[in-house]
C-alpha cells in the first residue's frame, strides 16, 4: 500500500492509500467529532458531523471525512467558522430529538449549540444506525433494526432474535449516543419475558 502525504490543519500527515480523511486525521492525533462512525463498521456518512473543508486554488469545499478517501497533497481544515456553524446546526436539530443525550450536550458545549433552538420532538433515537449496523455487520445477528421511514423511523429489537441473542451480548448499548437503545431494549424485555 502506498503512502500518501497530505496536510491537515497545517500539519503534514502521512496516510496509507485507502484510508479516509477521518482515519488519517485521527492517526495524526487530530480529532474530528463523529456520531455515526465506528472503526469496526463500514463507512456510513449519515450524521454529517464529521465534515471538513478541502482547500484548493483559493476556494474551499465541504466533504464528509468518514467516507472521503485520502488523496495526495490535499489541504484539509477540520475547524473553521463555516464548519463550526454547520456542526452547531446539526447538533441543534439532533438535540430537538434527544435533549437529554450526554454525548450531544457535550458536543453542544464545544460548538456553542443551543439545545432549545428548535421545537422539541423527542424521539430520542437520532438515527445514527450504530446499533443496527453493529448487530448486523459485527455480530451478524440482525437483532435490532429500523422500522418505519423518514422522521417516523424508529429502532426496534426483533423479539424472537433478541430473546435468543441479546441478553448475553448488549455490545451495542455503549455505542448509542442517546437513551433510545436502552429504552427499546427494556420494551423488548417486557415483550419477551411477560
Ligand atoms: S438507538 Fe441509539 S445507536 Fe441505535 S440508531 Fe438510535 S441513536 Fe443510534
Ligand atoms: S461520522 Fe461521518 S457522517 Fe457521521
Amino acid at each position: 500500500m502506498s503512502e500518501i502525504l497530505l496536510q491537515i490543519d497545517g500539519k503534514e500527515v502521512k496516510a496509507q492509500e485507502g484510508m479516509t480523511l477521518l482515519e488519517a486525521a485521527r492517526s495524526a492525533g487530530i480529532s474530528i467529532p463523529t456520531l455515526c462512525h465506528h472503526e469496526k463498521l463500514e463507512p456510513f456518512g449519515g450524521c454529517r458531523l464529521c465534515i471538513v473543508e478541502l482547500e484548493s486554488r483559493g476556494s474551499t469545499r465541504l466533504v464528509v471525512s468518514c467516507v472521503y478517501p485520502v488523496e495526495k497533497n490535499l489541504v484539509v481544515r477540520t475547524r473553521s467558522e463555516k464548519i463550526d456553524r454547520i456542526r452547531r446546526m446539526i447538533l441543534e436539530l439532533l438535540l430537538a430529538h434527544a435533549p437529554d443525550s450526554f454525548v450531544l450536550e457535550e458536543l453542544a458545549r464545544e460548538y456553542g449549540a443551543d439545545k432549545n433552538r428548535f421545537e422539541k420532538e423527542s424521539s430520542f433515537c437520532i438515527h445514527c444506525g450504530l446499533c443496527v449496523r453493529y448487530c448486523a455487520e459485527v455480530k451478524k445477528k440482525h437483532a435490532v433494526g429500523f422500522v418505519d421511514r423518514g422522521i417516523q423511523k424508529e429502532i426496534s429489537f426483533i423479539p424472537e432474535i433478541a430473546a435468543r441473542e441479546c441478553w448475553n451480548c448488549k455490545e451495542c448499548f455503549p455505542l448509542c449516543p442517546t437513551e433510545a437503545l436502552q429504552a427499546a431494549f427494556v420494551l423488548t424485555q417486557g415483550l419477551t419475558n411477560p
